[in-house]
């Protein structure tokens, strides 16, 4: 019987079976919010702070119908969703048009040749910072091994920095151009009061999403009496690893897998902000089932000091034989015996522009233009940006000016980037539209000899890495994914203040085999308004 369905399916569906199609309509509204205990206006998807889980699995179609009922332009971006072919879905501004207020815009994207743990964020203004965020999972086909066994639970855990102020006072002080004084709390799931509790029986599984969606603080985070089994990376099934507390820094995923092995009672789980004074910490319960005892103090201890942290991010590596979204080994890959073609040198700089803060990278803050420059690409619109206008590492001067910053590339170019942070604070950098290889990083400064240090066998393979303080990360990647992708400080308040480019990936060939046309729905604004 089953058979035969099967059967019936394979046929009406043509030749071959099609990817599944999962369709989602989300109305983004204001509304009341209370993590502190204190009403904050908050931004809503379909009446939810944080927004819902999307659920997929590899290669799945997913179309979100976005209704935009704020009064002001508004966009969503998928952070780790690599839009393969089709930067115009990316949801950033130097893609996609804001969806005007009262108006929708359809999302059309394929998780392709994805597994692993990401999120959404909302991309415009200072959004970010009243919600807007959710977790995003793309699941193993069936036929595709995954390197542990079923747990018996998953949980999406979503961690960050909050204020209490509106978002649009945050924003109205970065206009000043003034910086953010640090935040207020550490929320967990959208709640702040250190009574989130997840339920778990003893004896079982259970693996947990950890994303940190904040806007600026590396967090750490611990259970009392446990510990974790480190498995994923931002879709790269680790080396599996026991570890007593993970650091999580602005921007990135993991997956760790506990086990309620312990007497049946409460335990906290602490998520506390890392290098920072003040510390900030919340709490969250892990709750066995059967329990009658509340968890008890004290809290675990944070770990102290930079070198812990390094020393964590290094042993971090890419299970070789282990399958990833695809039945070859994540290993097969050998990334480590390509040729380097280019390296792009990038240096994050603070600087004053008439006297306002802002944040340059290679001596160029980053200003947006009046048209997205993927459209403007598209279009052949003359005069909205430039290729190269930034230069490939980072100047002898320390001045910054302003300018709509693109660095050019080849597509299947093999591209490796330094990060060089000569400042005082941690860095955390994403790319869209890649997972990259982080293959060293160390203190001090980044010279062509330390590329002797690389990890050139099972570096993790990832989208969001983090730049200790005074330190270097390298990372390597292969442009394989024409278009236009951000490449943006995590630290939203220096990403809103010129800390990013893009990045546009470059083939002479029109050809949709490697990048998909404009979406027939696409919004057009600026200078790309009333274009077909
Ligand atoms: C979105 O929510 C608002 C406020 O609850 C409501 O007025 C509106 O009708 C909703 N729109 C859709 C498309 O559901
Ligand atoms: C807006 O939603 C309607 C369905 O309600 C859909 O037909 C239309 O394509 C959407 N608009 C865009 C720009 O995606
Ligand atoms: C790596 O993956 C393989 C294949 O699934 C698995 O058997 C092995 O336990 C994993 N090793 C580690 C150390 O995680
Ligand atoms: C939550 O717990 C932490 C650690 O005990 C404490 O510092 C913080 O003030 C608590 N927050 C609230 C809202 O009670
Ligand atoms: C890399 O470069 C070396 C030296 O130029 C060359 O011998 C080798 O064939 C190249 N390898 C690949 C995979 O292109």
């Amino acid at each position: 019987m089953l058979h035969l369905l099967v059967l019936i399916l394979y046929v009406v569906g043509g030749t071959r079976a099609e990817d599944p199609y999962r369709f989602f309509t989300w109305n983004i509204t204001y509304g009341d919010i209370y993590p502190l205990g204190i009403r904050q206006q908050g931004i809503l998807i379909n009446g939810q702070f944080p927004g819902p889980d999307i659920y997929s699995v590899t290669n799945d179609n997913i179309i979100i119908n976005v209704f935009n009922n704020l009064p002001e332009p508004f966009l969503l971006s998928w952070s780790g969703v690599q839009q393969r072919k089709n930067s115009f879905q990316d949801g950033v501004y130097g893609t996609t048009c804001p969806i005007p207020p009262g108006q929708n815009f359809t999302y059309t994207m394929q998780m392709k040749d994805q597994i692993g743990s990401f999120y959404y964020f909302p991309s415009l203004a200072f959004h970010k910072a009243a919600g807007g965020f959710g977790a995003i999972r793309i699941l193993s086909r069936p036929s595709i091994p995954v390197p542990f066994p079923e747990p018996d639970g998953d949980y999406t855990i979503l961690i960050g920095d909050w204020y209490k102020a509106n978002h649009k006072v945050l924003q109205s002080v970065l206009d000043s151009g003034k910086m953010l004084a640090f935040p207020d709390a550490v929320l967990i799931n959208g709640n702040g009061g250190n009574n989130t509790q997840f339920t778990v029986e003893q004896g079982k599984t259970y693996r947990l999403r950890i994303s940190n969606v904040g806007l600026r603080n590396s967090l750490n985070f611990r259970i009392q009496g446990h510990s974790m089994k480190l498995v994923e990376v931002e879709g790269t099934h680790t080396v599996q690893t026991m570890l007593s507390s993970l650091d999580v820094h602005v921007g990135q995923s993991y997956s760790v897998l506990v086990t309620a092995d312990q007497p049946p009672q409460d335990y906290h789980i602490a998520v506390s902000t890392r290098f920072s004074s003040p510390v900030l910490t919340s709490t969250a319960v892990l709750h066995y089932s059967t329990s009658r005892t509340p968890a008890s103090s004290p809290l675990p201890p944070a770990p102290e000091d930079v070198q812990w942290s390094l020393n964590q991010a290094r042993s971090i590596r890419t299970n070789l034989t282990a399958s990833g979204p695809r039945p070859n080994p994540q290993g097969s890959y050998h990334y480590g015996q390509i040729n380097v073609t280019r390296t792009i040198r990038v240096g994050n700089t603070p600087g004053l522009l008439n006297r306002k803060q802002r944040y340059a990278v290679n001596g160029v803050s980053f200003v947006a233009a009046d048209t997205p420059l993927k459209l403007a690409d598209y279009f052949n619109i003359d005069g909205v940006f430039r290729v190269g206008s930034i230069p490939d590492s980072p100047p002898v001067s320390r001045d910054i000016r302003k300018d709509t910053a693109v660095v050019g590339a080849d597509y299947r170019t093999f591209v490796e980037i330094v990060f060089e942070n000569r400042e005082n604070i941690l860095q955390s950098w994403h790319l869209d539209g890649y997972s990259f290889f982080v293959v060293g990083m160390d203190a001090g400064s980044w010279t062509p000899d330390s590329k002797k240090q690389y990890n050139l066998q099972d570096a993790v393979f990832r989208s969001t890495t983090q730049v200790y303080p005074k330190s270097w990360t390298a990372i390597y990647v292969a442009l394989d994914n024409v278009g236009m992708w951000n490449l943006r400080s995590e630290f939203w308040a220096r990403q809103y203040l010129g800390q990013q480019f893009y990045l546009r990936v470059y083939t002479p060939v029109k050809s949709t085999r490697d990048e998909y046309l404009i979406p027939s729905n696409a919004l057009l604004c600026g200078r790309a308004a009333g274009r077909s």
